[in-house]
């Protein structure tokens, strides 16, 4: 481009015209960063056409020297500018092309996540608060450490009734006036005081409770019950069967046969057991009902007057039918399991035969 004489001449410009061409060519074609860079490297390298270029301009004699200059400056211009132009598309190409690999889309649905599992006896709890539900019963509750007077006396259950001796109980060393409730019961005459005579009043009370027990497969020092509680003008004891049969048909199925036999509580009057169709053998008589083809489920009666009188309603106006089952027995019968510590002992692969929940709670298998 600039001749052995010092002189640059047409030859030389027409070169040099060739090979920025080339170069913007190269650049234009350039797939990556790598590319162009090659093509910056080739010209504006140590070794480079356009630095030689340049170099040589310190040997040409002075008149020629701007004239040159001006032209291969222009010259670097223009293919720096090229460069650095296709740089920057490289660059937002590869951006763009990463953002869409990257793409996280926000609005896609979540994978469904498994909340675990409802634990039996919560879902015969919640069973059996459904079905009552649906013939007007609401859901009270109270507390698991009771006052003497709610768990016996007001349930008519003097100090020295014999009656005590059903409930062997715990009581805190520290809290004489107090015990472990040893059943729901305690809560009819709350949801009565909290009742303040409205009729009719529908509760069902499900709760935990206590006993001194020696756990077996059977028995368990701590466990759970529901406790039923309606009181209007007119209760008799044909309301009283007719809700726990539809109870029981809801439960256990609809071939589901009760049946009522006398029994006794202090607070009742008269007192019953609630006996549905053997679950194992559907009647006919096995090990589990001990040949009677019935098995018992509850105990009920219909609310003592001075259980009544205690909770605020006038027994000679009113009336009221009551009714408490353990949730472990429920839980045990409807599900076939053959020892209460099972639902206690929290054995991952005994809970894995329940269906999964969503986290909504749904269950979802
Ligand atoms: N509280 C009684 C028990 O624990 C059950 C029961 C409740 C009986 C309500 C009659 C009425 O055994």
């Amino acid at each position: 481009m600039v001749g052995r004489d010092g002189g640059a001449d047409v030859d030389d410009v027409n070169r040099l015209d060739s090979l920025l061409d080339d170069a913007l060519r190269e650049t234009a074609a350039a797939g990556d960063t790598g590319a162009v860079e090659a093509v910056r490297l080739a010209a504006l390298g140590r070794k480079g056409w356009l630095t030689g270029a340049l170099r040589d301009l310190a040997g040409l004699p002075a008149t020629q020297r701007p004239v040159a200059g001006r032209r291969l400056h222009a010259v670097r211009e223009r293919l720096e500018a090229a460069l650095t132009e296709r740089e920057a598309q490289l660059s937002a190409l590869a951006m763009a092309a990463r953002l869409l690999a990257e793409r996280i889309d926000v609005t896609l649905p979540a994978e469904p996540v498994s909340a675990g599992r409802l634990h039996p006896l919560t879902r015969v709890r919640r069973e059996i608060e459904d079905l009552f539900g649906r013939m007007g019963y609401s859901v009270a509750s109270g507390p698991e450490i009771e006052t003497q007077s709610l768990n016996f006396e007001r349930l008519n259950i003097p100090a020295d009734h014999p009656a005590r001796d059903m409930q062997d109980s715990f009581f805190p060393a520290l809290a004489p006036a107090y015990v472990l409730r040893t059943h729901t019961s305690p809560v009819q005459v709350r949801a009565m005081e909290t009742a303040a005579g409205r009729l009719p009043l529908r509760v069902i009370a499900p709760g935990r409770t206590f006993r001194r027990e020696t756990d077996d497969a059977t028995h368990a020092s701590v466990f759970h019950q529901v406790e039923g509680l309606c009181v209007d003008e007119g209760l008799s004891m044909a309301d009283l069967k007719g809700t726990l049969a539809l109870f029981a048909r809801g439960l256990f199925g609809p071939d589901t046969e009760v049946r009522l036999r006398p029994s006794y509580f202090p607070f009742t009057e008269p007192s019953a057991e609630l006996d549905i169709t053997c679950v194992a053998c559907g009647g006919d008589g096995c090990r589990l009902c001990k040949e009677t083809g019935f098995i018992e489920i509850l105990g009920a009666g219909m609310v003592h007057p001075r259980v009544l009188a205690t909770g605020g309603y006038d027994p000679e106006r009113v009336s009221g039918f009551a009714f408490g089952m353990g949730i472990e027995r429920v839980a045990l019968l409807r599900y076939g399991i053959a020892d209460v510590r099972l639902l206690q002992a929290g054995d991952l692969s005994f809970l894995e035969a329940f269906p999964t929940v969503d986290r909504e709670g749904v269950e979802t298998a």
